[in-house]
This record gives C-alpha cells, sequence and structure tokens, in this order.
C-alpha cells in the first residue's frame, strides 16, 4: 500500500522532470515524444508504417516526421487536418479505421487525445539532444508482440 507522503513524493518528482524540457523548448514542453508518443506509434501504427518495407502498406512512413507531413499524414499544429486523426477517430466498425479492425490493436480516447494535443503543440519527433536512431529496440520489441494473424491483402 502507498502511504499518501510516498504518493505525494512521488508526484512532486515527476512534476520536476518537464522542468528542464521547457527551458529547452518553447513549445511541447509537456508532451515529450520518446516517452509519450513513441510508443503509442510503435505498438499501434510502426508494424504497417514503419521501417520495414515487407510489411509497410500505402506507401506511408509514420516513423519518419518529413515522410508522415509530405504524405498529410501529420499537419503540424493542426489535429482537425492530420489523417492519422480522422482515421483514429473513426467508428470502432469503419473500414478505414486505423489500426485496422484486423490488426486487434486499439487505441483509447485519451490516447488519441495525446496524439492530438502532441499535432497541435507542432508535432516534434524528439527533443534536439536526444536523436533516436531507428529502429530503435523498443520497435523491435514491438514487433515480435504482433501476433501475425493478419494478412496482407493484396
Ligand atoms: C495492420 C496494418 C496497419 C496498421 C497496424 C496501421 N495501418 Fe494505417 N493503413 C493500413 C493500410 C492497409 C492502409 C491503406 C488502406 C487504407 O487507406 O485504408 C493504411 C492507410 C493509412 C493512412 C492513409 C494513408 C494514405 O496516404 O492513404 C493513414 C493516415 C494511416 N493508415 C494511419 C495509421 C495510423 C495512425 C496507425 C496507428 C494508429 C495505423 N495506420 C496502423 C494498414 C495499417
Amino acid at each position: 500500500m502507498f502511504s499518501l507522503h510516498s504518493q505525494t513524493r512521488a508526484k512532486q518528482l515527476c512534476k520536476l522532470w518537464p522542468l528542464s524540457l521547457t527551458l529547452a523548448s518553447p513549445v511541447g514542453a509537456e508532451i515529450d515524444f520518446s516517452r509519450d508518443i513513441q510508443p503509442l506509434l510503435s505498438e499501434n501504427c510502426y508494424f504497417c508504417h514503419g521501417t520495414d518495407p515487407e510489411h509497410r502498406e500505402a506507401d506511408l512512413r509514420l516513423d519518419i516526421r518529413d515522410d508522415a507531413i509530405e504524405a498529410g499524414a501529420i499537419v503540424p499544429g493542426d489535429p482537425s487536418k492530420s489523417e492519422i486523426v480522422s482515421r483514429m477517430r473513426l467508428a470502432p466498425d469503419h473500414e478505414d479505421l486505423m489500426p485496422p479492425k484486423s490488426s486487434h490493436r486499439t487505441l483509447t480516447d485519451d490516447q488519441i487525445t495525446l496524439l492530438e494535443n502532441w499535432i497541435r503543440e507542432g508535432a516534434e519527433y524528439s527533443d534536439h539532444w536526444a536523436f533516436t536512431p531507428s529502429p530503435s529496440p523498443l520497435d523491435a520489441l514491438s514487433m515480435k508482440s504482433w501476433s501475425i494473424d493478419w494478412k496482407k491483402e493484396d
């Protein structure tokens, strides 16, 4: 059981962490790509829109910011114009829903809202000092977690 004291302590520590980000970047201080966003994209999207050309769909890469922007999937500053958002917001039985129903992945409303806020704040992919090489170990891990009962339809 948590004592109230140690919980408060933990919260205070968590609040200290974004301070360093605030100093470094004028926007997006609260949402951190590698901590908050990359795991969501990696877990739900990169299998079909990531580094692996074998599984890549619609010629769309979401792991490279420029590619995602060029494709219109992400419009920095404007979630309502970003196709990733409109796709994720479709009804659960809609055939254009992303991630597709057949992938057995779903995003919660909170997760989609987080992605929207990240786009609204400029959709930065990482902090300037923390370049993340790709594919990251995280991608490799989440790739392995895929149950491949999903077949390519072409
Ligand atoms: C299991 C594979 C798979 C996964 C996982 C997946 N997609 Fe897709 N995606 C597709 C396929 C297939 C298409 C092309 C058919 C279509 O447009 O619906 C597509 C198309 C798209 C498009 C339109 C691209 C274009 O230029 O037409 C967007 C945007 C997109 N996906 C976003 C996402 C996002 C965001 C996620 C994760 C939340 C995701 N997808 C996860 C298979 C996948």
